[in-house]
């Protein structure tokens, strides 16, 4: 039985007040929900989150990773420096990165690879936008982001990953993917996965995101094959993460 795992993405969002505020209110309503949870923070504030988590069950990451150890990378940052920060978590190919900064699915993988090598837990996110699921190219959209991964890493660090399908017309725009097409997704992710090491892809989480709110969570987690949830909008709201955990 797969441990559900809710984290939530901050994305660009935050200041050292609200911060504080936040994370103070998530630990305070934590209870024994009985789900792993995170937070994926601007790098900035990953010593607050040091600081302020260190002691508690919530754990927290990055939003991406330098493909480089150190040197002349202006405005990187490595995996060893999210390591010096108590990160357990980072994002790798979130698609605002992808479609913002030109992340091709070997860059993506590039990272994924980085990040377990430096005994971070990778987070790689895949999904199809609206323009490939009505061209009827979904499948192969997010195997292929998959696939560029798994070729990247050696097949028993496949149990080391996180995956999150986060279809892009689904982020932030309300429009939740219905459970069924959630699973249908999460299902062939599986599949993809266990192609390469049957073992391990039973015990990967796969996260649902794209407008996961508390209203939607539960029915969305009780599908077989979703392991809980990447959150954007709603986990800047302790309530609105709570409510979701508690979905769980
Ligand atoms: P929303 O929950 O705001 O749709 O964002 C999802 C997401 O991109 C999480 O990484």
């Amino acid at each position: 039985m797969r441990q559900k795992l809710v984290i939530g993405n901050w994305k660009m969002n935050g200041n050292r007040a609200s911060n504080t505020a936040l994370l103070s209110g998530i630990v305070a309503g934590l209870n024994d929900f009985g789900a792993d949870c995170a937070v994926c923070v601007p790098a900035p504030y990953l010593a607050q989150c040091q600081a302020e988590l260190a002691g508690t069950p919530v754990r927290w990451g990055a939003q991406d990773v330098s493909i480089h150890a150190g040197g002349a990378y202006t405005g990187e940052v490595s995996a060893a420096m999210l390591q010096d920060f108590g990160s357990t978590y980072v994002l790798c190919g979130h698609s605002e990165r992808r479609a913002y900064h030109h992340e091709s699915n070997e860059l993506v993988a590039q990272k994924t690879a980085v990040a377990l090598a430096a005994g971070l837990t990778p987070v790689v996110c895949v999904g199809e936008s609206l323009e490939q699921r009505e061209a009827g190219q979904t499948e192969q959209v997010i195997c292929a982001q998959l696939q560029a991964v798994l070729e990247a890493i050696a097949p028993q660090q496949i149990a080391d990953l996180v995956l999150a399908y986060e279809p892009v017309w689904a982020i932030g725009t309300g429009k939740t993917a219905t459970p069924q097409i959630a699973q249908d997704a999460h299902r062939l992710l599986r599949a993809c996965l266990a192609q390469r090491h049957a073992e391990a892809a039973a015990g990967v989480k796969i996260l649902y995101g794209g407008s996961m709110k508390p209203e939607n969570a539960k029915e969305l987690m009780a599908q077989p094959d979703i392991d809980g949830g990447l959150i954007g909008g709603a986990a800047l709201k302790s309530s609105d993460f709570l409510g979701i955990i508690q979905a769980v």
